[in-house]
């Protein structure tokens, strides 16, 4: 079965041609952090209008290298949400033109699911039941995915996402967007343990995060230095405030693996590229004898492959829209 896939729930545009949903036939990616780079984050006006430009050129890209035919695609899956609403309607306009036109059914994808998903399309092996840490620039969650599509919520944040954290984090230390990768460069030159930030545990189980709190005392820290007229050291403040992030998500993912008596994990969303966060998880998964799952970086940021994927195993559990199928800024995942 071939899939053809669409995503512009952010700022990236993208489709994807995916065979049997893991082989990967294109992923073709067109990112606007370049313009929206100039004003410190996502414009979400910007950003629907460059998806409108780019959609075309994308899909006929992603058929053209997958060196198939609209006559070839079985199916077109498209995320419908979460995201910026105006950018996810290009991506769910052009996918229902299609569907109608060709008359192929339209699968309805969830981005957070896309995100676990990528998670199958490297590594083939790693199937349900596992617990999955989905941390991005909108979303940080743990989540119980028992099996292809049977999703439980196990944690999420009741603020700031951790890429939003990074990337609020950056911009205070003048280190630019996005922020996630900056502040790890600049933190390789710094001391994880220069200063203690906040962790916050929130919730019944203490397993919900909450990033507001440690972005905000970054933001005191420099403050309080600025008006003392010290200098501060930003190679120590980009690692630990990198530790504190790393130290949360990581401990939090295995206490949700431990209370849910599973023995695997996954990483997804564009702060599982961390380097530190990848290397502390790993350590953790080898100590405690978890399998451990994480995508390369190209899957783990925002792209159409994972939401191909995602849309072949909804597709088999008879998840298909109609025409009236409209974009949801804000979607549960169960
Ligand atoms: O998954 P993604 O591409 O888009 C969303 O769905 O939000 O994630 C983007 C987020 C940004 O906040 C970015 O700063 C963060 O992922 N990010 C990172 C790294 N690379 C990207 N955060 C920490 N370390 C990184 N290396
Ligand atoms: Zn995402």
């Amino acid at each position: 079965m071939k899939i053809l896939a669409i995503e512009s729930s952010c700022d990236e545009t993208a489709a994807a041609v995916l065979e049997n949903g893991t082989t990967v036939l294109s992923n073709i990616i067109n990112t606007q952090i370049d313009t929206h780079k100039r004003y410190g984050g996502v414009v979400p006006e910007i950003a629907s209008r460059m998806h409108i430009e780019n959609i075309n050129k994308v899909i006929d890209t992603a058929l053209s290298e997958a060196k198939v035919t609209f006559d070839d695609i079985d199916a077109i899956a498209v995320t419908y949400g979460p995201g910026l609403v105006g950018a996810l309607l290009v991506g769910v306009s052009a996918a229902k033109g299609l569907s109608y036109a060709l008359n192929k059914p339209l699968i309805p994808v969830h981005h957070i699911k896309g995100h676990i998903c990528a998670n199958y399309i490297e590594n083939p092996d790693f199937k349900p039941p596992f617990v999955c840490l989905v941390a991005s620039g909108g979303h940080s969650h743990i989540v119980h995915v028992k099996d292809y599509n049977t999703y439980e919520v196990l944690a999420k944040t009741c603020d700031d996402a951790a890429g939003e954290a990074f990337d609020k984090v950056s911009r205070v230390l003048g280190l630019g967007y996005p922020g996630g990768p900056a502040v790890q460069t600049e933190a390789e030159k710094g001391n994880p343990e220069a200063i203690r930030f906040p962790r916050v545990n929130m919730g019944e189980d203490g397993f919900d995060f909450s990033f507001s709190g440690v972005k905000t005392a970054v933001i005191n820290y420099i403050h309080n230095a600025e008006q003392k007229g010290i200098e501060i050291n930003k190679a120590d403040v980009a690692a630990s405030f990198q530790e504190a992030v790393v130290d949360v998500l990581s401990s939090h993912l295995m206490d949700c693996a431990i209370k849910c008596g599973v023995k695997k994990i996954a990483l997804a969303g564009g702060v599982a590229s961390n380097k530190p966060l990848r290397e502390r998880i790993e350590e953790k998964a080898k100590k405690n004898g978890f399998e451990l799952s994480f995508p390369s970086p190209i899957l783990c940021t925002d792209n159409a492959a994972m939401i191909g994927c995602a849309g072949y195993y909804a597709y088999q559990n008879g998840e298909v829209a109609g025409l009236d199928l409209n974009a949801v800024a804000s979607l549960p995942l169960n």
